[in-house]
């Protein structure tokens, strides 16, 4: 790999440990995928931010970094374990809580912005068409990649914090032109917009490891969103191309390995096979985070309405989204909790639900294995609906 000067004296250890450790890593990653440069980047964002899936060793790494680390461009951080605010009311233990703000604190330290969520590009922190960031989240980085067009690898949350710290990452994979093409064509008939997400789910699947080109969704941006964060569950992949951006001649055109056709009841039987059981012991909404429009149209749908009671309810957002809505969040505070700085799959659910709903391609992915939950499907109304009388 080919290193400027000021990279080679980072290298060297001159501008310190920290910086040291960061390049190191990024050099390692870099020559392992054959880069030949790092490349200046945007902004980061960093996964690995609750105590749950980090543990104690990832705690004693973190504040090893946030000795002297500095952050050189703007980053965020995943979800935690927990609300900040709320974490008595989740039921976390005080344990958990103390260990969570460690964490906080040694981000912190290193000047990473409070921003605690997998939808960053909802929170001011869109990137732009062609810029090069570094994220870790896989469904914000399907999402830069798919829709903002930014160009972004789905990193690890140590590469990410590398590459937040030397404000450069190592120019491979999705960076370059020639990895984002699509090679496998999924098209869809006749979709119901509250399916999307089983829609990704099956997409993430066919695909692999390949980059879908996806026609016959008409998606609004809080669609792309569910559908690509379960695309990148279900497959190893962080970026799809669409049909709208084809038009625009920004894409790729094939040839494709594989055409896939699926329609309605192609999508139906998925739903149906992940319906599960319907005794829930929790109804979790928000997996990526509810955007504004999704906690105001929810609060539209419950207005009136007078909650059931049967099972706790959450509604995972930003802390963005949730100052921006006031009227919507006190609407859904009738019905359950709306948290904000975590999320369903990463706080630590199993000590408190065994079974969970969600409307969440991605969710039904993480629960049943991190969140150990017998989960089950139902779209965003079909929720609503089991949660209010
Ligand atoms: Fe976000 Fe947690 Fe889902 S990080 S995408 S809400 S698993």
């Amino acid at each position: 790999m080919h290193l400027t000067r000021g990279e080679e004296r980072t290298l060297a250890g001159e501008e310190g440990p920290s910086r040291q450790k960061a390049i190191e890593l990024l050099v390692a990653l870099g020559d392992i995928y054959g880069a030949e440069r790092l490349i200046p980047i945007a902004s980061a964002q960093v996964s690995g931010a609750s105590f749950k899936t980090i543990g104690d060793a990832g705690i004693r790494w973190l504040e090893e970094m946030g000795a002297e680390g500095y952050a050189s461009v703007p980053a965020m951080v995943n979800p935690l374990g927990m609300d900040l605010r709320r974490w008595r009311s989740m039921g976390i233990p005080s344990q958990f809580h103390s260990k969570q703000v460690r964490i906080v604190k040694a981000y912190q330290s290193m000047g990473l912005l409070p921003v605690y969520s997998c939808t960053p590009y909802l929170a001011g922190h869109r990137p732009r068409r062609g810029q090069h960031v570094a994220w870790a989240e896989s469904s914000a980085t399907v999402f830069a990649n798919s829709v903002a067009g930014a160009r972004t690898n789905r990193e690890g949350g140590p590469s990410a914090l590398a590459a937040a710290i030397i404000g450069k990452t190592a120019e491979y994979g999705l960076h370059l032109d020639e990895n984002r093409i699509p090679r496998v064509m999924v098209e869809f008939e006749s979709i119901p917009a509250e399916l999307i997400p089983i829609a990704g789910y099956l997409t993430g699947k066919a695909a692999g490891n390949r980059i879908p080109m996806v026609t016959g969704l008409n998606m609004t941006p809080d669609d792309h969103k569910s559908f690509g964060a379960a695309v990148a569950a279900t497959g190893a992949v962080s970026m799809y191309a669409f049909d709208g951006e084809r038009a625009k001649g920004r894409r790729a055109q094939g040839p494709y390995d594989e055409k896939i056709c699926m329609d309605s009841s192609d999508v139906k039987r998925c739903a149906e096979e992940l319906m599960g059981g319907s005794d829930w012991d929790l109804v979790a909404v928000g997996c990526p985070h509810c955007s504004v429009r999704e906690l105001r149209r929810m609060a539209l749908k419950l207005k009136g309405k007078k909650p059931k009671k049967d099972c706790d309810v959450w509604f995972c957002t930003s802390r963005k989204a949730y100052a921006a809505c006031p009227e919507a969040v006190s609407v859904l505070r009738r019905f359950g909790k709306v948290l904000c700085d975590t999320c369903m799959v990463v706080a630590p659910i199993e000590e408190l639900y065994s079974r969970t709903a969600t409307n969440s391609g991605k969710a039904m992915v993480y629960l049943p294995t991190l969140g150990r939950q017998k989960a089950s499907f139902r779209t965003t109304d079909q929720l609503l609906e089991a949660i209010s009388r």
